[in-house]
């Protein structure tokens, strides 16, 4: 159920080398134990890519994988941050001055945005958090990682916010591969840029069926509004919007607004100089990934016998919708996607925002070593600096458990 806080966890220290490992270094730096530690793991979506941010339900699990955080309470009002990967240097301040520089990316602005999130708002925070770092998320990522349960991935949907369980086929692993391709979305405007596409083409399409589009923020919205089917929104947006970008002048016009009008009131910070926005295919790869999601839910459900191939099927077409339509894929993905189908995947896919990253791939259990092995072969043994990320960077997982704090028993 939504809304549930993560749990805690008593635990023997001597039974986990990771946390006794982050005790021994905290004591280093800090000269005093933690009081209590915290895990978040890392989350893959298996299917519904970039449309939460619009309205739509996703379907991600947890996997095993986590970070740690070791944590002493203070009674004075300085914040001390240190990481134990030594590139990530030390950092201080006080809680009542927490200046966030989104124009220089730096560890710690994800420990701060947290901070400044809390002291501004606690309901949904951690959604809302991330968007001091200056990306425009949806919330998948901060809703799993609390909502997560051992063994199940899950649908979550939003506003309000909503968990269900979503039982994976067994006969089928879930295979992660890092393109080792980086893309920092908090650095770059791409993530942004989509995110205010399908902004315009919302208002856009609310504007053409005489909705009031100066509210409507997500295609979700203009759906609802209209009580119309998913597939009734793909004929919409194939009636309404046309496939050339649509230059800001155009779209000023479409509104009835002025230039200032477009970037003070709709336009995010970063993307107040992006002159044209593809609204048609944006709007198309949303509708259409948002009616998958709720297909591989349903065949989750109902489990037929050639259940995994079905899924396979899905997640390829959410890959393929990814490259053509939303353009948020690399050609380092797109050949790893290659080597990953070729190797024996049924189904294989970019997972999360994309433009680098990892793919999430569904390998037939049997099938699961060869694979393993011959992609490793294939995308990581040549290159020095794949191999040095490579025992890192491809692993089946498991759905794991949420978020929780550790308490030393
Ligand atoms: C990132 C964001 C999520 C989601 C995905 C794309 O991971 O943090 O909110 O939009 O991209 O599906």
């Amino acid at each position: 159920m939504a809304g549930d806080a993560p749990s805690s966890l008593p635990v023997q220290l001597v039974e986990q080398p990771r946390l006794l490992k982050l005790k021994e270094s905290f004591i280093a730096k800090f000269g005093s134990a933690p009081k209590f530690y915290v895990r978040a793991p890392g989350r893959v979506n298996l299917i519904g890519e970039h449309i939460d941010y619009c309205g739509y339900a996703v379907l991600p699990m947890a996997i095993e994988q986590d970070i740690l955080i070791a944590v002493e309470p203070v009674n004075n009002d300085v914040v001390q941050l240190a990481n134990t990967n030594s590139l990530y240097l030390d950092f201080s301040t006080s809680v009542n001055d927490i200046q966030i520089n989104k124009t220089k990316l730096q560890w710690h602005n994800y420990f701060l945005c947290g901070l400044k999130g809390i002291q501004v708002e606690l309901a949904e925070i951690c959604t809302k958090s991330e968007r001091y770092i200056g990306t425009e998320g949806g919330g998948m990522d901060q809703s799993i990682s609390f909502l997560a349960e051992e063994g199940t991935a899950k649908l979550i949907e939003f506003s309000p916010l909503r968990a269900t369980d979503v039982r994976l086929p067994s006969g089928a692993a879930f295979v992660i591969a890092n393109s080792c391709v980086e893309m920092n979305k908090a650095a770059t405007s791409h993530y942004n840029i989509r995110v205010m596409e399908c902004r315009l083409a919302t208002k856009l399409l609310s504007k053409s069926k005489g909705l009031d589009w100066k509210k409507m923020l997500r295609l979700q919205d203009v759906q609802a509004k209209l009580g119309v089917s998913l597939e009734e929104m793909l004929t919409i947006v194939e009636e309404v919007l046309h496939p050339e970008p649509y230059s800001t002048e155009e779209i000023c016009k479409c509104l009835g607004i002025s230039l200032e009008d477009l970037r003070s009131q709709i336009l995010s910070q970063n993307t107040q100089d992006v002159s044209t926005f593809k609204l048609h295919q944006r709007a198309k790869h949303v509708y259409s990934e948002a009616a998958r999601v709720l297909e591989f839910k349903k065949i989750c459900n109902e489990a037929p016998a050639n259940a995994i191939q079905l899924l396979g099927e899905l997640m390829n077409q959410s890959y393929i919708s990814c490259r053509e339509m939303y353009e948020c894929s690399c050609p380092e993905l797109d050949r790893l996607v290659d080597i990953c189908l070729q190797f024996g995947a049924v189904g294989s896919r970019l997972t999360g925002a994309g433009w680098g990253g990892c793919t999430v791939s569904m390998v037939p259990t049997d099938k699961l070593n060869t694979f393993l092995k011959n992609v490793k072969k294939a995308y990581y043994q040549n290159d020095v600096q794949k191999l040095a990320l490579k025992n890192n960077s491809l692993f089946a997982t498991k759905p794991g458990r949420g978020a929780l704090v550790f308490v030393e028993a």
